[in-house]
This record gives structure tokens, sequence and C-alpha cells, in this order.
């Protein structure tokens, strides 16, 4: 099998923010998916094109899970693509969005990529060798006490019909913390945590191409990474995520476990 290497995703991502930079502020054709807050738009599907394609043809032998196109089965190296994390910001105009990028092994994830092309800030991570911000090492946070945290959340996109939309969470943190931002990428909050700039991020049922390439990021850079009970998280079907630096992951995790959901 041949493996890429970071460059490799460094390399794709660049070329993906170049195409969402362009397209970027221009009038969009939106679709909705699962629900009526669940958007596509033309970009969405132009980069996954853009990125499968270059794969496909860098990597034959590599199994693709993409978010709007689903699996590309192949062989054993696996691949994680979502080609626009934030969709909704894009489609309204605002500049909060990133490409992620991850390549898996027989071991789990061994690369990932998050690139926000607005803030040209690249995060990378490659499993065991440590986390990047535009190629300098990053860190978590040092914050010990939930009082002193920034956190971060977001919301399903089942959020209308589903009572168990985060709303009771959001509130038990926002009057125990400095706050608590919805910034609309899960990727970008993930690596937000990594690098120190949030104290820790949960949200409940993401996607495995949502938080791939973020966890892999996370871990490297010390933060502690699970599902919201505490357990190892695991990149299939809903991923409910909870990612924070060591003094912050316990008491967050008492936080969700005592709060219903709803
Ligand atoms: C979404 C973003 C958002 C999160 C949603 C995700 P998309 O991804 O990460 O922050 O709250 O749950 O689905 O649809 O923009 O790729
Ligand atoms: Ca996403
Ligand atoms: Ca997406």
């Amino acid at each position: 099998m041949t493996t890429p290497t970071l460059y490799d995703l460094e390399r794709l991502a660049r070329q993906a923010g170049v195409i969402l930079r362009m397209n970027f502020g221009k009038r969009h054709r939106i679709g909705h998916k699962s629900h009526h807050i669940d958007l596509v738009t033309e970009t969405d599907e132009e980069v996954e094109a853009f990125l499968v394609e270059q794969i496909r043809r860098q990597f034959p032998d590599h199994t693709i899970v993409a978010e709007e196109t689903g699996v590309h089965r192949a062989g054993a190296g696996l691949w994680y693509v979502d080609p626009l994390d934030g969709t909704v910001n894009f489609a309204h105009g605002i500049p909060i969005f990133t490409v992620s990028l991850a390549f898996a092994d027989e071991q789990g994830v061994r690369l990932g990529v998050v690139y926000d092309p607005m803030q040209d800030e690249l995060f990378a991570a490659e499993r065991g060798r440590g986390a990047w911000l535009n190629g300098r090492p990053i860190r978590v946070s040092q914050t010990q006490t939930l009082a002193d945290s920034l956190l971060i959340t977001g919301f399903p996109y089942d959020a209308w019909t589903n009572p168990e939309n985060n709303l009771d969470h959001f509130a038990a943190f926002a009057v125990r913390t400095h706050g608590v931002r919805r910034l609309g990428s899960a990727a970008m909050d993930i690596c937000y945590v990594a690098a120190g700039r949030a104290d820790g991020f949960w949200e409940l049922r993401l996607k495995p191409w949502d938080v791939a390439a973020a966890a892999l990021i996370a871990q490297e850079a010390g933060a502690v990474v699970t599902d919201v009970q505490g357990g190892p998280l695991r990149l299939t079907g809903q991923v409910s995520i909870l990612v924070a630096n060591p003094h912050i992951h316990p008491q967050m995790l008492a936080v969700l476990r005592r709060e219903p959901a709803g």
C-alpha cells in the first residue's frame, strides 16, 4: 500500500482551500440534506469532487469516506474527507469554515490536517510525532478550573425536533465558565482546543469526517479526547465527543453526566 505523508495531506488541503476562498461570498445554490438546517452548496460538492479525484489518482488502493458522496471503496488505507466544515457559515457569508482531511491505517488515524483558508491557518498532526499550527508546535492550555475556562460547542442538525439538543448542557456550562462559543465548524473548534485558544469542546451526534483529523490534532497537542460518557472515541455512526485539557476534561465530564442532554 502506498502511504501518504503529512505533506500530501497539507498540499491537498491548501489546494481545496483555494477553491473555498474563490467561492466564498458568492451567491450559492443551497440544497437541504437530512434536515432543514443541514445545508449543502455547490462548493461542498466541487471541493469534495476535487479531493476524491486527487486521492484516487495518487492513492488508488485506498478507501475514501467522504461527506457528500459516501464511501469510495478500494483497499486498506482509509481517508476521511470533509470538504467544507462550516457550510451554514459559508452559505451565510461568515468566514469561519475549514477543510478537514484524515488518513487512517490499521492502528487508527495516523495523519490529520484541518485548514482554515480565510485565516491561512493549517493545523496538522502525525500520530506519535506532535501537532502543529503553520509548522509551529501547539499545546493545549493549562487552565485548571471550569470557572476560568472558555468552552466551545455546537448543536445537532435535528435540534428543532430532537429534545436531546444540547441546550441544557449549554446552559449548565454558560453559568460555570468564561463562556461558551459556537463557531460553526467542529473541526476548527477542536483545533482551537488543541492550540490552547479554548479549554474544552463537546458536541453530540457529529460524523466521523467532522472529527477524525481534529481529534488526532488535539490528542497530539495533549488534550484528552473521549466520547461524552468518558469512553473511547469511535469513528463510526454518530460521534458524540468531549475534548479538553487534562484538568478541564474530568470537570466537564461531571457536568455532562449530571445534566440531561435536552
Ligand atoms: C457541521 C459543523 C458544525 C456542527 C455540525 C456539523 P458541516 O459540519 O461542524 O459546527 O455543529 O454538527 O455537521 O455540515 O458544516 O460539514
Ligand atoms: Ca462537517
Ligand atoms: Ca461538510
